[in-house]
């Protein structure tokens, strides 16, 4: 194949009832329920040199002609200047549970005299597709999120039996904190069992020597042997040396099968001695589809969300504010203490001026009380006086005693005894 023409991103829906296995209906139910009623998009996407086999390997996978064959561009037309992006999508059932699939193409990539930024668009789709989500996340509405990030990216090495190149290294370094970094070998027919071997070696070594993380397959402990097994065997096999093929042929036995006819014999898509592509569709689509799409939302998204906010000068929460910022905290515990203290310093000068109002009503109250007493003392001692000084006036004009004093019942009884 090579590079399309248009340099649009552009969308095809095709609709098809998958008719092959495909492996997504034996998720765990669990997470089938979540995954279902979350819609169950799952996004990969294709990266590699023209001609790797990319188209021909996303419809072996899916047994379907999900990717249109593409015209090869006759000599003289205008080719691309730039990697353009495209997606198509389809929605595939099994056994009753529906998944929209996309696979996102990159063409042009790796195509040019000069490769240097080829990594870009493809950050930038990666990066857009970030930014619809988070822009769903921040909508009101948060009901009817739609996922299209990338939840893998299958990156296509040349089989060219050496090393990695500067392209590949510089795409991984560049994309691996962005995406899920499945490395391929592409066409793996054409290299020998031992040149597989070695090269998948020289792979993970330049791997590891340039600190590229790829997508690790986690292995579950306290799984069943036969998952555990099965699950380390996946591990075993990356980066997955595959070959793609949607031709039926007949093997040297009678078979017919999905392959590739040589002069020597037939080269089998689906026979695990012959490939790994058994083990990439079982990653993808059956064991890691729902801890692809997990890393992606927990750690990629989330690294990729917290980075953009803090790049923007955005506090998220103020109680993590809080606790990153001591001074913040100091400044707001003096002030609720301020007012505390406010607060109890008027109930005291309240309570205060109660009690000086009190004791004053009991002051006025006393003194009142002493007034009148004075007053009835004053009295009395007058009514006194005045009785005295008729008696002194009585005596001095030899006038008897007031009759009162010559008691007649006393003298009565004086008799009596
Ligand atoms: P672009 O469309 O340019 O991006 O290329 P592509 O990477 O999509 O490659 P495509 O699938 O169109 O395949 C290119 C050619 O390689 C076709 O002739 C395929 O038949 C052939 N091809 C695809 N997969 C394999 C493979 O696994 N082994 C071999 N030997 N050939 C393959």
């Amino acid at each position: 194949g090579s590079p399309l023409a248009s340099q649009n991103s552009g969308s095809t829906v095709v609709r098809k009832k998958l008719m092959g296995y495909v492996g997504f209906a034996n998720l765990p139910n669990q997470v089938h329920r979540k995954s279902v009623r979350k819609g169950f998009h799952f996004t990969t996407m294709v990266v590699g040199e023209s001609g790797l086999g990319k188209s021909t390997l996303i419809n072996t996978l899916f047994n379907t002609q999900l990717y249109p064959a593409k015209e090869p561009l006759p000599p003289s037309a205008e080719r691309p200047k730039t990697v353009s992006i495209e997606s198509i999508s389809a929605d595939i059932e099994e056994n009753g549970v529906r998944l929209r699939l996309t696979v996102v193409d990159t063409p042009g990539f790796g195509d040019f005299v000069n490769n240097d930024e080829s990594w870009k668009p493809i950050v930038d789709n990666i990066e857009s597709r970030f930014d619809a989500y988070l822009e769903q996340e921040n909508r009101v509405n948060r009901q009817k999120i739609v996922d299209n990030r990338v939840h893998a990216c299958l990156y296509f090495i040349q089989p060219t039996g050496h090393s990695l190149k500067p392209i590949d290294i510089e795409f991984m370094r560049r994309l691996h904190a962005k995406v899920n970094l499945i490395p391929i070998i592409a066409k793996a027919d054409t290299l020998t069992d031992d040149e597989v071997f070695n090269f998948k070696q020289r792979v993970l070594a330049d791997i590891a020597f340039h600190n590229i993380h790829i997508f690790q397959a986690p292995i579950y402990e306290n799984e069943d042997e036969e998952t555990v097994a099965e699950n380390e065997e996946i591990a075993s096999k990356i980066p997955f040396a595959v070959v793609g093929s949607n031709q039926e042929v007949q093997t040297a036995d009678g078979r017919t099968v999905r392959g590739r006819s040589y002069p020597w014999g037939v080269i089998e898509v689906d026979n695990e001695d012959h490939c790994d592509f058994v083990k990439l569709r079982q990653m993808l689509i059956r064991t890691y589809m729902e801890e692809l799409r997990e890393h992606t939302n927990n750690v990629l998204y989330e690294n990729w969300r917290s980075e953009k906010l803090l790049g923007m000068g955005v506090v998220q929460d103020i109680s993590v504010f809080k606790e990153i910022n001591p001074a913040a905290k100091t400044a707001e515990e003096r002030a609720l203490h301020e007012t505390k203290l406010a607060k109890m310093e008027a109930e005291m000068k309240m309570v205060f001026q109660q009690k000086v109002q009190e004791k004053e009503a009991k002051l006025k109250q006393s003194e009142e009380e002493l007034y009148s007493r004075h007053r009835d003392m004053k009295d009395s001692l007058e009514r006194q006086r005045l009785e005295l000084e008729d008696k002194k006036r009585r005596l001095e004009s030899g006038r008897p005693l007031t009759p009162e004093r010559t008691n007649p019942t006393k003298k009565k009884g004086f008799l009596r005894t």
